[in-house]
C-alpha cells in the first residue's frame, strides 16, 4: 500500500473548528427565521448541473456555513482527489487499485490511462459486444437449446452484482421490452431461486451469472441450482448450457471452470468497484430490458454529472454540495441517518440500492493512514417511496425525537400520466418539505382552537433539514445523472472524512466464518465445535431441530 497524501487530520483542519465555533453560534436559529430573513432563501439556494435542480435552502445553514463547508473541502484537497480519480491514479490504496467507474461511461474518443493503458477502447469493445448479444437476444435470432427464443432472462448476483440491475430495471421498466420476463436472484436462501423460477420455461430462460470475482458463495450456489434446474428440464444435456447461461466478470478462469464458454462471457476490470458496477457489463440485464440505445442513454446522463462534477464551482456543484450538506447534518447537526425519499414509485428500489453505495463505500472506522476517526463517518441510508411512507414512518421523522434530514426527489412529468395522480403525488412531496421545515407552532394550533391538552401532541417543531431533487422525467440518462449525483457525493464524503470509500473489509470476517460453519451443520456426525458457548448452543440445537 502506497502512502497516502496527507492532510492535517479533519478535526485539526481551520474550517472544521471554523465550523464548530460556527455551530455553536446558529445551532438554536431556526428554519423559519432564516426564511423570515431573507425572502430570496428559497431561490438563492439551490444549483442546477446536468438536467437536474436541487433546493438546499431547507438546510440549517447560512451563507457562512456554505463558504466554510467549501473552505473544508479544500483543505481537505478535494479538487486534487477528484482530479485523481478521473486520470486513473490508485487511490483505491488498500487494493492498490484505480477507481474508475467514471471510465465506463466516458465517449469513444477519450483517453484514461491506468499503468499508461487507455481503457476507454476495451470499456466500448465490451459494450459493442453486449450491444450485439442484447440484439440477438431481444430479436429472437438467440435460441435456446431446443431451438426456441428466450423470453425469461434471470439475472444470478449478489450486492452490486444484483441491486444496480434490479434497481435500474425496476427504474427504467416504461422503456423495457414487455415480451421479456426479468427476474434476479440474489439471496443464498434458495426460495429466492424457486420463486423466480417457478413459472418458467427452462427452454426459454437465460440466465446472466454476474460476479465480479466468480467465487461469492451466493451466486456460485444459486448457479449451481440454476444449471440443475436447466438439465432437469431440458433432458440433462450439459450442451444446453452453452445456450442459457452468460456470465459477467473479471474472472475468466473461473468462468469457464463453471462451465460457461469465455465466449459467452463480458468482462469488467478491477478498476471497477462492485458497488460502482451497474454501468458496466454487469448492467447487461439492464440492456437487454431497455436496448442498447437506451443502455447508451443511461451512460451518457451518468456521463453529463461526471462532466459536471468535474468542472462546476463548488458552489454550483450538486454532488459538493449533497456531501458537504451531509458532512454539516452529521458531524454537527449529529444526525445519524439519511431517508432518501423518491416520490417516483418507479425508483422503489432506489434506497435499497444507495444503501450500499453510501454505506460499503463510507462506513469505515480508520482514516486512509490506518488512524481510528475521531468522528462520525457515514450516516445511515434508508427509505421507501412517497407516498407510501408518510402513512407509516413519517410520524417519527415529523414529531420524533431525532433529527432525520431528508433527500426527496421528484420528476415533473409522469411516465404515465393518469387523471390527476401526478399533480398530487407532486403536492405531497413539497408539503413534506414545507412541514418538516416550518412545523406548526403551539400557537398556530390554539387558534386554531384545539383542545390545550391536545395542543403538545399536535405541535409541529420544525427545523427538520431536507433537499428537493427535481428533474423533468425518469428517463434513461436521468436515471444516470441521479446514480453519479450519489455516486461523487459519497467521493465527496469519503475525502472530507480521509477515509477509503472504496474497499470493504467490513464483509470478510462474517464471510469466513460461515465457510467454517458450513461444514459444522453438514457434518453428519457430531462436530468439535470451538466457537463461543453461544455459537456452539446455536449450532447445536439447529442441529438437533433438523434432525441431524
Ligand atoms: O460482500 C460484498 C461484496 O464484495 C460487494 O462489494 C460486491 O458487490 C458483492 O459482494 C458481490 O461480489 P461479486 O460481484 O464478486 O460476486
Amino acid at each position: 500500500m502506497s502512502t497516502p497524501t496527507s492532510f492535517k487530520p479533519l478535526t485539526r483542519r481551520s474550517a472544521w473548528k471554523a465550523l464548530t465555533a460556527h455551530h455553536k453560534k446558529i445551532k438554536d436559529v431556526h428554519l423559519r427565521d432564516l426564511f423570515a430573513e431573507d425572502p430570496k432563501r428559497g431561490q438563492r439556494f439551490t444549483a442546477e448541473g446536468s438536467g437536474l435542480f436541487l433546493d438546499y435552502s431547507k438546510n440549517r445553514i447560512t451563507d457562512e456555513t456554505l463558504q466554510t463547508l467549501f473552505q473544508l473541502a479544500e483543505e481537505s484537497g478535494l479538487a486534487a482527489r477528484r482530479e485523481a480519480m478521473f486520470t486513473g491514479e490508485k487511490i483505491n490504496l488498500t487494493e492498490g487499485r484505480a477507481v474508475l467507474h467514471v471510465a465506463l461511461r466516458a465517449p469513444r474518443d477519450a483517453t484514461i490511462l491506468v499503468d499508461g493503458k487507455n481503457v476507454v477502447p476495451e470499456v466500448h469493445a465490451v459494450l459493442d459486444r453486449m450491444s450485439e448479444f442484447a440484439e440477438r437476444v431481444r430479436s429472437g435470432k438467440w435460441k435456446g437449446h431446443t431451438g426456441k427464443r428466450i423470453r425469461n432472462i434471470v439475472n444470478i448476483g449478489i450486492g452490486g452484482s444484483d441491486l444496480g440491475p434490479v434497481m435500474a430495471y425496476e427504474a427504467l421498466r416504461h422503456y423495457s421490452e414487455r415480451g421479456l420476463t426479468f427476474r434476479f436472484v440474489s439471496n443464498v436462501d434458495g426460495i429466492d431461486f424457486v420463486e423466480a423460477t417457478h413459472d418458467l420455461n427452462p427452454a426459454e430462460t437465460l440466465f446472466i451469472v454476474s460476479s465480479k470475482t466468480f467465487t461469492t458463495l451466493e451466486t456460485m450456489t444459486n448457479a449451481g441450482s440454476a444449471r440443475d434446474w436447466l438439465l432437469a428440464g431440458l433432458g440433462g444435456e450439459t450442451k444446453a448450457v452453452a445456450k442459457h447461461f452468460v456470465a459477467v466478470s473479471t474472472n475468466a478462469e473461473k468462468v469457464s471452470a463453471f462451465g460457461i464458454d469465455t465466449a459467452n462471457m463480458f468482462g469488467f476490470w478491477d478498476w471497477v468497484g462492485g458497488r460502482y458496477s451497474m454501468d458496466s457489463a454487469i448492467g447487461l440485464s439492464t440492456m437487454l430490458a431497455i436496448g442498447p440505445d437506451g443502455f447508451r442513454e443511461l451512460l451518457a446522463g451518468f456521463h453529463e454529472m461526471d462532466e459536471h462534477f468535474r468542472t462546476a464551482p463548488l458552489e454550483r456543484n450538486l454532488p459538493v454540495l449533497m456531501g458537504l450538506l451531509t458532512i454539516w447534518n452529521t458531524e454537527f447537526l449529529g444526525a445519524e441517518t439519511v431517508a432518501v425519499l423518491p416520490y417516483e414509485q418507479y425508483l422503489k428500489r432506489f434506497p435499497a440500492y444507495l444503501q450500499q453505495l453510501t454505506m460499503e463505500s463510507n462506513g469505515k472506522h480508520v482514516t486512509l493512514d490506518g488512524s481510528t476517526v475521531d468522528y462520525q463517518t457515514c450516516p445511515i441510508f434508508w427509505g421507501e417511496p412517497g407516498t407510501n411512507g408518510q402513512h407509516s414512518f413519517y410520524q417519527l421523522i415529523h414529531q420524533g425525537t431525532r433529527l432525520i434530514p431528508c433527500d426527496f426527489i421528484a420528476f415533473a412529468h409522469a411516465l404515465t400520466p393518469l387523471g390527476r395522480h401526478h399533480d398530487m403525488l407532486m403536492a405531497n412531496v413539497l408539503a413534506q418539505a414545507e412541514a418538516l421545515a416550518f412545523g406548526k407552532t403551539a400557537e398556530q394550533v390554539q387558534a386554531e382552537g384545539t383542545e390545550l391538552a391536545l395542543v403538545p401532541h399536535r405541535v409541529f417543531a420544525g427545523n427538520r433539514p431536507s433537499n428537493t431533487i427535481l428533474a423533468d422525467k425518469l428517463t434513461p440518462a436521468a436515471l444516470g445523472r441521479l446514480v453519479a449525483l450519489y455516486e461523487h457525493s459519497v467521493f465527496v464524503q469519503g475525502v472530507i472524512w480521509n477515509i477509503n470509500s472504496f474497499d470493504q473489509w467490513g464483509v470478510e470476517l462474517g464471510k469466513a466464518l460461515a465457510q467454517r460453519i458450513i461444514p459444522e451443520l453438514e457434518s453428519p456426525t457430531p462436530p468439535r465445535l470451538k466457537h463461543d458457548s453461544s455459537t456452539n448452543n446455536l449450532i447445536k440445537r439447529y442441529r438437533k431441530m433438523k434432525g441431524a
